[in-house]
């Protein structure tokens, strides 16, 4: 079984459904509010989990009930949770959500995630760096996460990371990363960039580009293109973090980039056609039925 170490964020959600997301401004009717588990780092750490991966989450709650509710969730989910801290008289991550027709808007407050940095990663080091692949965004502490990457490249740890909420960054850190996953909006906000292609070239193999419907773009041997699944989507949120997981699975596997997209590509686009954002991440099962269905 392949071991994944995420150093991450855990959020409580507050879910806002309507038929189009709200402009600046308006106000607007929805038809449904939901309260879920979330947080990139909590994610990813389950969406690993449920495709099979043993995964270990760093990262810290807050001691309110929301906080406490997430870490129950995250063992019945079978993430181990050794690892997760509690910050007493502090609060723990919450994220606002609006999910429109097929996409989504995230206000994120930090809380007690923003106190995880690297005076906490560095007492765990050597229990991150024992797993295959270290998974990491930015919704932690960011001197942290920066600590962090310094320290798998040292360590010729396969480091994937998510710049999300993207900041700026600078391309000696990032030339650091085994990889980094962004979005057309992520991309755009990487140092020196002139177009998407000369990115990905840039990067050689290191750079993931996922642009939601419109598909994947990695380099391999060139810039490759892979279509999105026609599927119907439901609900955004989580999909790019399932696409995380899956992509680390892969690469933990042995696959070679276009590989890990490939099958990363199809987890995003089976969540995408759930709502919920961790109930509705695809299982392994899931996963390898749809894909004996479609070669068929
Ligand atoms: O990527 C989706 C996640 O972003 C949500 O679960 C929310 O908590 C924010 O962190």
């Amino acid at each position: 079984m392949i071991n994944i170490s995420v150093v991450g964020s855990i959020n409580t959600d507050f879910v806002f459904t309507s038929n189009e997301l709200p402009k600046p401004n308006e106000t607007i009717m929805g038809n449904q509010f939901n309260i879920n588990y979330g947080g990139k780092g909590a994610n990813v750490s389950v969406s690993a989990s449920r495709l099979g991966a043993k995964v270990k989450l760093f990262g810290a709650i807050g001691d309110d009930i929301f906080s406490k509710e997430n870490l129950k969730n995250l063992k019945n989910q079978k993430v181990n949770i050794a690892n997760v801290i509690t910050l007493p008289n502090t609060v723990g991550g919450a994220a606002g959500i609006n999910v429109g027709s097929g996409t989504n808007s995230i206000t994120v407050v930090s809380g007690a995630n923003g106190k995880y940095g690297k005076e906490q990663i560095a007492s765990k080091l050597d229990l991150i760096l024992s797993s295959n692949v270290v998974a990491t965004q930015l919704e932690t502490n960011v001197a942290g996460v920066k600590f962090l990457i310094e320290q798998c490249y040292k360590n010729k740890t396969t480091l994937v990371f998510n710049p999300s909420p993207i900041i700026d960054l600078s391309e000696n850190l990032l030339k650091k990363c085994g990889y980094i996953i962004v979005n057309e909006v992520e991309i755009k906000k990487l140092p020196n960039y002139q177009s998407d292609n000369q990115m990905l070239e840039h990067y050689n193999g290191k750079l993931v580009l996922t642009t939601g419907s419109n598909g994947v773009y990695c380099f391999e041997n060139g810039v490759k293109h892979i279509n999105s699944l026609k599927v119907k989507a439901v609900n955004t949120t989580g999909a790019g973090d399932t696409f995380l997981a899956a992509f680390c699975v892969a690469i933990a596997e042995g696959k070679k980039v276009f590989e890990a997209c490939e099958f990363a590509n199809v987890c995003a686009g089976l969540k995408v056609t759930k709502q919920g954002t961790q109930t509705g991440m695809p299982t392994i099962d899931e996963v390898n039925k749809f894909l004996k269905k479609d070669k068929k």
